[in-house]
This record gives C-alpha cells, sequence and structure tokens, in this order.
C-alpha cells in the first residue's frame, strides 16, 4: 500500500482515545523501579506524542525527601534509560516543568495533609481542576493502607462529582482468592468499580490488542475458530532472565501466581472470548469473563495430571554459566517456588469443547519469546497425506506478542519440480517491516485509556476474581504436597521433560517459537 494510503487508512479508523481534560497523576511508588522504568518514560512518550492532555501534572509521592529538580534528574534517567525515544533537551525541559515531587508515608494518613496541600498549590499554579489518578505502583500489602490513607485524607470525592479521581492498581492483586476479596473490598470502601483500573500490561500490548482485530476484522479466522478445525492451542511466554533482584517478591509467587493467574489467561480469554457485539468495555469484559467461567476447574488429582511445575537449575545464558533458582540471591536455598508452569486447560463451552489449549511459561528458557499457536487439524489420510509414515505438517496460525511482532501462517506448498514434494511455507507478516519499528509501550496506551476514561482493557475485580478462582485449587494441591520432589530444568533449556510429556499426550509437541 502506498504510504500515504497507509496514513490515510490508520487515521480514518476507528476514534482513538483522547485525553482531553487536564488531570494530575498521582504516583505512589514514585521514586521506585516501575515508575522508573516504564511509567515515566511512557507520559513522556505521550508528551512528544501530544497525547497528553493540554495541562498536567505528574507527581511522584514518596518516603524520602526529595526536591522537585532531585525528582527530575531521577525522571531523565529513567527516559535516557528506559525510554524507546531518547529524550530530546527543548521537550524534557518543557515535559519536566510539570514533574513534581510530594513527601508522604503511605500507611500515615496525617502524612496525606501536606501532601494534599501540595498537590493543591501544584493545581493552582498549573490551572489544573483537581481531576486526580492516583496510581498504586508500590508493593500490594501497601494497596490497602494507601487507599484507606486516601479515604482518611478525603483525597476522593463521591462519583459524579466536577471532577474526577480514578485509581490505578498493579498486579499482584492478591496471592489467592481470599486475599484477592480482601484487597477488592477495600478499595471497593472508597472506589467505585468504575473508578478503578486494574493493570496487566499485557492487554496494552499492540499485538495483544491485534488478537481481537485479526479475529473480527477478518472473515477467513472466524469461521474455523472453533472445536472443528482446531486441533489444539498452544501459548507460550517464555523468558530468559532468571529471578534477577525481585527474589523477595517471586519467592512467594511463583510462576502460577505471577505469569498464568494475569497474562496468560488474558492472552487465553483473547484468542477463545466469543465475538462481543460492541467494542463498550462493559461488553467486551462481559465476553471475556465469560471465556474464564468456562475453563473446567482442575482440582485434587487433576492438578498432578494437568499441572507441570518446575524450578531451574544452573545452566547456561547465551554460553555464560548462570546460577540455578535455589542459588539465586534472596532465594530460600530449599525454595519449593516454581519458575515454570506447564498446563493443560479446556474451555467448556459449545465453541472450544474438547479443544485442549496449552499454555507454558518459565524464567530462564532460552530466549524471551511469546508466541500463540493455533494448530488446526490434520487433513484427512488421503491424497498428500496418504502415506502414514510421512504425514503432512498442520496448518499452523501463529501470533508472535513479542518481540518480532507480527504474525504466520504456515501452509503446506508443493516443492517446484516434477515430483510432488510438499513443504510447509511461511506467510509471514511482521510488524517492523510493515509499520516501522517504534510500537508504542503497553503503560502508553494504559495511562492515556485512564485518562480519556476508557476501561476497556483493564481487569474488572469479577474477572480477576474468576482467574484466581481458577488457579487457586492448583495452588492448594502444591501446598499440600509438602514433600513430593520438584521438577528441574537447566538454565537456558525450555523447561523439563514432564512438559513434553503433557503435551504428548494430546499427540502435539510444543512449537519453540
Ligand atoms: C510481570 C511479571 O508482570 O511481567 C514478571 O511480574 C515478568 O515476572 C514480566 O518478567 C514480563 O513482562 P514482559 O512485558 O517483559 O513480557
Amino acid at each position: 500500500m502506498p504510504e500515504a494510503a497507509l496514513v490515510e487508512r490508520l487515521t480514518t479508523g476507528l476514534t482513538p482515545p483522547i485525553a482531553t481534560q487536564p488531570v494530575t497523576i498521582v504516583i505512589f511508588g514514585g521514586a521506585g523501579d516501575l515508575a522508573h522504568r516504564k511509567l515515566l518514560p511512557a507520559l513522556y512518550n505521550l508528551y512528544v506524542d501530544g497525547l497528553l492532555p493540554p495541562r498536567f501534572a505528574v507527581v511522584g509521592v514518596g518516603r524520602k525527601d526529595t526536591s522537585d529538580p532531585e525528582y527530575r534528574e531521577f525522571a531523565a534517567d529513567g527516559v535516557k534509560k528506559f525510554s524507546r525515544r531518547p529524550p530530546e533537551a527543548a521537550t524534557w525541559q518543557h515535559f519536566a516543568e510539570s514533574v513534581y515531587f510530594g513527601g508522604a508515608a503511605l500507611e500515615d494518613a496525617s502524612s496525606f495533609a501536606p501532601l494534599g496541600a501540595r498537590l493543591d498549590t501544584i493545581e493552582h499554579e498549573r490551572d489544573l481542576p483537581g481531576n486526580r489518578i492516583y496510581y498504586l505502583a508500590i508493593p500490594p500489602s501497601m494497596f490497602v493502607p494507601t487507599v484507606k490513607s486516601l479515604q482518611r485524607a478525603r483525597f476522593v470525592g463521591p462519583p459524579g462529582g466536577t471532577t474526577f479521581a480514578r485509581l490505578i492498581v498493579e498486579k499482584p492483586i492478591g496471592n489467592d482468592l481470599e486475599s484477592a476479596r480482601a484487597i477488592d473490598d477495600a478499595i471497593a470502601e472508597v472506589f467505585d468499580e468504575r473508578q478503578i483500573y486494574r493493570i496487566d500490561h499485557y492487554l496494552g500490548k499492540e499485538t495483544v490488542q491485534n488478537i481481537l482485530v485479526l479475529r473480527f476484522a477478518n472473515s477467513i479466522f472466524e469461521p474455523v475458530f472453533n472445536r472443528r478445525y482446531i486441533d489444539h492451542i498452544q501459548i507460550t511466554v517464555a523468558e530468559e532472565e532468571g529471578v534477577g533482584t525481585r527474589a523477595g517478591y517471586y519467592d512467594h509467587a511463583g510462576a502460577l501466581r505471577d505469569m498464568v493467574q494475569n497474562h496468560m489467561l488474558q492472552l487465553l480469554t483473547l484468542v477463545a472470548m466469543e465475538p462481543p457485539r460492541s467494542l463498550d468495555a462493559e461488553v467486551v469484559r462481559d465476553r471475556k469473563l465469560d471465556a474464564i467461567l468456562s475453563l473446567r476447574p482442575i482440582e485434587g488429582a487433576a492438578v498432578d495430571a494437568h499441572v507441570v511445575r518446575a524450578q531451574y537449575t544452573a545452566g547456561f545464558n547465551m554460553g555464560t554459566p548462570v546460577p540455578g533458582y535455589r542459588q539465586e540471591p534472596g532465594v530460600d536455598p530449599n525454595s519449593r517456588t516454581e519458575t515454570f508452569v506447564a498446563l493443560k486447560a479446556y474451555i467448556d463451552d459449545w465453541r472450544w469443547a474438547g479443544t485442549p489449549f496449552f499454555l507454558r511459561t518459565g524464567k530462564r528458557l532460552p530466549k524471551r519469546a511469546s508466541e500463540i499457536s493455533i494448530e488446526f487439524r490434520e487433513v484427512p489420510p488421503i491424497l498428500f497425506n496418504a502415506d502414514p509414515a510421512s504425514p503432512l505438517d498442520p496448518t499452523v496460525l501463529s501470533i508472535r506478542i513479542q518481540p518480532d511482532e507480527g504474525f504466520a501462517l504456515l501452509i503446506n506448498s508443493k516443492i517446484p519440480g516434477p515430483r510432488i514434494r510438499i513443504y510447509p511455507v511461511k506467510m509471514d507478516f511482521r510488524y517492523g517491516a510493515t509499520f516501522g519499528n517504534a510500537s508504542p509501550e503497553a503503560y502508553e496506551r494504559l495511562l492515556l485509556d485512564v485518562m480519556a476514561g476508557d476501561q476497556t482493557l483493564f481487569m474488572r475485580r469479577d474477572a480477576v476474581e474468576a482467574a484466581w478462582r481458577w488457579v487457586t485449587p492448583i495452588l492448594a494441591r502444591w501446598a499440600d504436597e509438602k514433600t513430593a520432589p520438584i521438577p528441574t530444568y537447566p538454565g537456558g533449556e525450555w523447561g523439563p521433560p514432564e512438559a513434553a510429556r503433557l503435551i504428548a499426550s494430546a499427540g502435539a509437541k510444543w512449537r519453540n517459537p
């Protein structure tokens, strides 16, 4: 498509989210890692793209005494190191004038009075009406105390006032169903569900949003997206990194809580959900909830047959020796925390009954790659597939979530020549090649949506709790099995042999990205 036509097409689509109302973004945990790596760079990029409202302020909140210039330095450092664009001096200067720091101890409502006064002053100076977005970029143990402090210090007016207050909550929301409910209950005392934006950053990724476009903006996929045509679906979210510096959190969480309960179930939901009747947030979220609720429970002894957990041992990363999980700094040397999970799930609805979904995620795998492979049923054993000794490869649609974003259709084709020889060829679409390289970061889209008041890409309370309801019996089974040995895999390999056996039970093999 000529570039002008492409631009025309890109600009005449559905209306993009537009953040028009002046806003103050208050980041609790403003001096933390998430703010440094993701939030401040995302806000800077939104600013460069002209997507922030005409008037705004960003206020990082933390315990440590920090001046505005010091905080701006911290923000500049984050942008230099982690932004998809390097800071450009003049633009940065303009943006940085809207960045401030406010001190407060989050569990101490009395320290919110000076913070409130500071926010009022900033808003007065910048002619901001008091629309506020409160971002909980803090450890989950601080969610409830912080929300209580917001309430006690009267930071949140009743819904329906002239200004808005919105709350962004990061995962993990809870540790199991019960703790998730307790957090949700405490938040619900202060914020209405329509004010709450629960982030699953996978939903902000371009390729993840494209799953619904692929399914519902093309006529060839949806008619075959069901049990009659699809043999099974695989979802792999592989990470090359080990636990890094996050052992304090991860050793109590593990891969099932850290990745499956949220990111992977979201991917599964988008692949499996029924077409929503509109793109309204509630309609889309209702259909997604249906998919989670249709997941067949895995409980008791079924856990042993359907779920594999494992831990990495010493191995290699790009030829360099790396330690095993139990030898990582901060990890309990007897830890039973899983760094890898593979599982077989079924969605018991009319569309998918009997079609297995295989999910696999792990740290210290050979590479960072997330991919969904939809493997179609084999053709009948006649004509080109008549020889049982050399069956045809199945048709596969692979959706590459990251890094090499795109999708590919693997289809059988005749190799040129006098004989009939068949080879699977790839029809490949790459975002980088078609649209250029700089896809916005997930957090850019998500922050923009919060400013625009669009909840579509955020997790509703019932969905978070339904996901916990599904994973909690698996956690419970593992908690009961205190002595059963946990399978291992050497760092740099694709998980333990048990995972290969799990998928072999359906006559399939993992497709390594
Ligand atoms: C986070 C998990 O939610 O997602 C991390 O807590 C994981 O353990 C990360 O590394 C992966 O995100 P991404 O965007 O790098 O795939």
